[in-house]
């Protein structure tokens, strides 16, 4: 990895986007209790900062601010701890390393839009440079993939294509930028709880696919074209845990959205429409609407973390 920041360095801070799932096909349970996925994962313009400093040897610690930071652990669960902690173990073990971290949030907490493997990739990143170590793209990646199945995916960012549990990321063609309004759940949702609906409602799921017209449309660049093609097989789940999911996905529609899905496994609804002037329009109607409790426009493909600082 290229680095520059020394001892000297005050601090390094990491830019880090929302994902959101283009398409999620999902599959029975593997014997390690993961599903296997086929998924399109589109890196959008919601973004929370992770800044890391030095800290006594040893030492780990975390500050959290901005949206939903009271819903984010403080301690060892927290993923920007387990993955200062994970780089630091597997590249200076003998170096008593420490990092202060403060991550500033504005993705929402168990929205579905990976706002805590955001985190996770962001304070690997930084680590990486703070303590100037000397660590692979390949390596940045196997210590992602340990993380968690969407960590990959934020430190690479665009539109990608994503298989295994969702680790095993490879870039997609695509073309254009897509306009996105989210609109955000009065409540989270948990992944693992949202997956195991899922196979009470679909015990016999099949080996999981991209569909061809998806990967057609995203090569066309027509926002038509792809959200006739967007598809979340765990949006029935989603929806059965927060019935007034429903309303939203319906609510956005009729106010002109082009195509609507719940974003991974939820609550986040995802709308994609025409143009920046539509978007403009759907979240003013959906905020007078009052069906959920933020909305935000963003667009995407974005890259995925980078170093601002
Ligand atoms: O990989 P990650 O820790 O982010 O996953 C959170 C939870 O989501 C897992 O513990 C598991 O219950 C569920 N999951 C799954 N299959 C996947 C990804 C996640 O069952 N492919």
């Amino acid at each position: 990895m290229a680095s520059t920041p020394s001892r000297t360095a005050t601090g390094v801070r990491v830019r880090v986007p929302a994902k959101i799932n283009l398409v999620l096909k999902v599959g029975a349970p593997r014997p390690d209790g993961y599903h296997p996925l086929a998924t399109v994962y589109q890196a959008v313009s919601v973004y929370d900062e992770v800044h890391a400093a030095w800290a006594d040897p040893d030492e780990f610690d975390v500050v959290v601010s901005g949206e939903g930071a009271d819903l984010v652990p403080l301690d060892d669960s927290n993923l920007a701890i387990r993955a200062a902690k994970l780089l630091a173990r597997t590249y200076a073990p003998n170096d008593s390393l420490g990092a202060r971290l403060s991550i500033k949030k504005s993705i929402p907490v168990a929205g579905g839009l990976a706002g805590g493997s955001a985190n996770g990739a962001a304070a690997l990143l930084a680590c990486a440079f703070l303590w100037d170590l000397d660590v692979s793209a390949d390596g940045m990646r196997e210590l992602a993939a340990e993380l968690g199945s969407d960590v990959p995916f934020a430190l690479l960012g665009g539109t990608a294509v994503g298989s295994g549990r969702g680790e095993d990321v490879a870039p997609a063609l695509a073309q254009g930028t897509y306009h996105w309004v989210l609109a955000y759940g009065f409540h989270g949702l948990s992944t693992a709880a949202v997956y195991r609906r899922f196979d009470e409602l679909s015990p016999n799921a099949a080996p999981p696919e991209v569909p061809a017209d998806l990967m057609n449309a995203l090569r066309s660049g027509d926002p038509k074209l792809l959200a006739r093609a967007l598809s979340n097989d765990l949006e029935p789940a989603a929806l059965d845990l927060q019935p007034r999911l429903g309303t939203v996905l319906q609510t956005g529609l009729e106010y002109g959205a082009l195509g609507a899905l719940v974003s991974g496994s939820g609550p986040t609804c995802a709308f994609l429409v025409d143009d920046e002037s539509a978007a403009i329009d759907l979240s003013v109607s959906l905020s007078a609407e009052g069906v959920c409790r933020a909305v935000r426009r963003a667009t995407g493909p974005v890259t995925g973390a980078r170093v601002i600082s």
